[in-house]
């Protein structure tokens, strides 16, 4: 049952102090990549949530580096397309872009100017929510592309950094919390 899948998620994340910066207790989910059993847990999860709440879903939005991981896993099992929101300077054509911080930094991201059509419902994905920064930025992205957010979901929320307050009115579905 998804009790005993997200008890499957849980034991492969692991948390390293002090990574990238002092301060930050970093959750690395490479365990979940290197099991296969693991990473269809994740996969099933988030289609099962899609399905229950009966999200209608064009296209998954993945967020550079880590969302890449786990948007086109799911976008296969939805039967739909992955649309790319990359850092700054690694998509070719037109482009649109957007700064942002996050927990331990700051940087750009880009996406193609006809990456989504206007009214698309879009489902944006990524492996974890922290300051929500990056999910903000992706958010700015497909509002400048007139896309119809259907909200966020996230393998990890670290829910002290109240990253979902400020991502709202939009909502956000994590696997776990810490
Ligand atoms: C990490 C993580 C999220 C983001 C969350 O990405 O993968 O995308 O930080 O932080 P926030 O909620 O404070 O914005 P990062 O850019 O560090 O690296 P990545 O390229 O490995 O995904
Ligand atoms: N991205 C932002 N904060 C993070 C954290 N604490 N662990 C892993 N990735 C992150
Ligand atoms: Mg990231």
């Amino acid at each position: 049952g998804p009790e005993g899948k997200l008890q499957l998620v849980q034991r492969h994340v692991r948390a390293f102090p002090d990574f990238p910066k002092k301060g930050i207790l970093f959750r690395d989910i490479c365990p979940i990549l290197k099991s296969p059993a693991a990473l269809t847990a994740v996969t099933d999860l988030f289609e099962e949530h899609v399905r229950s709440r009966q999200l209608q879903v064009d296209l998954i939005v993945g967020l550079d580096a880590r969302g890449f991981l786990f948007g086109p896993l799911l976008a296969q099992r939805l039967g739909v397309g992955f649309v790319l929101v990359r850092k700054k300077g690694k998509l070719p054509g037109a482009t649109v872009s957007v700064a942002y911080d996050l927990e331990y930094g700051s940087a750009e991201v880009e996406i193609q100017e006809d990456a989504v059509a206007p009214g698309q419902k879009v489902l944006i994905i990524d492996d974890l929510l922290a300051t929500g920064g990056t999910l903000l930025a992706a958010c700015e992205l497909m509002k400048r592309q007139q896309a119809d957010i259907q909200g966020c979901m996230v393998v990890i929320e670290l829910r002290d950094l109240k990253g979902a307050d400020r991502l709202k009115p939009h909502n956000i579905f994590s696997l776990l919390q810490y």
